[in-house]
């Protein structure tokens, strides 16, 4: 009986850690960028100044000039999805780069 109760109170409490793991990601402020280590300086810079917000901005403004190069540019050229960890397509840093990228 005694092991019966110890091993639900496990399940609760593991219940409890999955279900916060669940709802409190790593940007749950909404301000830290999910990265630590940066290939790009313009990504570092903006997510130390800001935070993810900053980045966003930056990367819109980076956008809007790259785009007048090669129109067919997006967020989603770069990034699989946009969110929360913004996973990049192999095209990604090559574009970057491409367009004069730092
Ligand atoms: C030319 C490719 C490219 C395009 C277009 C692009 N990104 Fe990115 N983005 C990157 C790369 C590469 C990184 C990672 C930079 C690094 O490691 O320093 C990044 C990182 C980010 C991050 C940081 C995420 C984090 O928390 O770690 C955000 C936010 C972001 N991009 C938003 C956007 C948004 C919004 C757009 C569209 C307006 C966009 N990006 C368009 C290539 C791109």
């Amino acid at each position: 009986m005694k092991k019966l109760v110890s091993t639900l109170i496990l399940g609760a409490l593991a219940t409890v850690a999955a279900i916060s793991l669940q709802t409190s990601p790593v940007n749950a402020d909404g301000t830290a960028c999910f990265r630590t280590k940066f290939e790009t300086k313009m990504t570092e810079d903006a997510c130390k100044k800001g935070g993810q917000e900053a980045a966003k901005t930056a990367w819109k403004e980076w956008l809007a000039e790259a785009k007048k190069a090669d129109a067919g540019l997006s967020c989603k050229t770069c990034h699989s999805k946009l969110g929360p960890e913004f996973p990049l397509t192999p095209e990604a840093l090559p574009t970057f780069k491409k367009h004069g990228g730092k």
